[in-house]
């Protein structure tokens, strides 16, 4: 007999098994369920939902006063209109037959590097600036140092700064003013609030109107939280999410079939060759 297979079969299963996929975050036996250590009958009715996301993503609760700034990210990216690109495949999706669970993956499905991933990106650029400060830096000259150092590499548009439709984007200006209170408190070390407002500041020093958006407002929350970057993505498509599932939801209620991005009759300007014959050898 080939004790190799006796021993597969009989011990190391067990063990193979439960190594397959480690994980600190829940563990689960009969009538338990623990996040993180915690069970999840003390979370219920005591930890608010972002709390909860903040144990799950980071291993340890936040406090109540860490909690309520990352709420206020939660919910000022919960949905910017039917226009946005995640929000209208959402809905284009929920006209196609496909079920809700389809509709929202569609919508998430684009939220890329260019369509909602400007937070993680502010996130490098204001964390490098940050990394890049020593104590005898000046805040204003290191910020333009950056600045110009990102546009040559990266091209002209700094990520989390600047909007198309708002001249003033209403919730960095709220969540500004919750960050500045979170200084005064203690909460934050307001370190990179400093950074992103001195890169404000740059614009404003060279003509153009060009705030903080809802991406540069969240990137600097999270930063002063002390999420990493790539979460930062992370926890936009979780507000994102929201709007996205309320929009296919909404579409699924009000049926329609098959919409296309625009309606039948505005069309598209077609740019391929004009009407040509098919080369005789291939008719019969
Ligand atoms: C959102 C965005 C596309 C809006 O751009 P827009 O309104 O079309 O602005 P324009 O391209 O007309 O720019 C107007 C001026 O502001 C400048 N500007 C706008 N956004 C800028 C940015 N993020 N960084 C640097 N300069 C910027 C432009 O260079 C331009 O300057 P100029 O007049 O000297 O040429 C642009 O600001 C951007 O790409 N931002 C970064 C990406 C981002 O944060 N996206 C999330 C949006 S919620």
């Amino acid at each position: 007999m080939n004790m190799n297979v006796v021993r597969d079969v009989e011990d190391e299963p067990v063990d193979k098994m439960a190594m397959w996929w480690r994980s600190s975050i829940t563990e689960i036996a009969p009538d338990v369920i623990r996040l993180r250590g915690y069970p999840i009958q003390d979370l219920i009715g005591n930890i608010t939902f972002p709390a909860v996301v903040w144990l799950m993503t980071r291993g340890e609760l936040p406090t109540a006063a860490q909690a309520r700034l990352l709420e206020a990210v939660l919910v000022a990216g919960v949905d910017h209109g039917p226009l946005a690109p995640s929000l209208s495949i959402a809905r284009m999706a929920a006209t196609c037959g496909v079920g809700l669970n389809n509709a929202i993956a569609s919508g998430v499905n684009v939220l890329g590097d260019v369509h909602g991933g400007a937070g993680e990106q502010c996130m490098e650029f204001l964390a490098g600036i940050e990394q890049a400060l020593d104590t005898d830096s000046a805040l204003q000259p290191a910020v333009s140092q950056a600045l110009l150092e990102f546009q040559k590499k990266r091209g002209r548009y700094i990520p989390g700064f600047g909007h198309r439709f708002h001249r003033v984007d209403p919730r960095a200006v709220r969540i500004g003013k919750l960050l500045d209170a979170a200084i005064q408190e203690g909460v934050i070390s307001g370190d990179i609030v400093r950074i992103a407002r001195a890169v404000e500041r740059y614009f404003e020093d060279s003509g153009r109107n060009v705030p903080m958006n809802i991406d540069g407002i969240t990137a600097v929350v999270l930063l002063e939280l002390g999420f990493p970057p790539p979460l930062g993505r992370g926890i936009f498509i979780l507000s994102r999410s929201v709007g996205i599932c309320a929009h296919a939801w909404e579409q699924t209620q009000q049926g329609g079939r098959i919409k296309g991005p625009v309606p039948k009759d505005c069309g598209f300007k077609y740019e391929g060759p004009p009407k040509r014959v098919i080369p005789g050898e291939w008719l019969a």
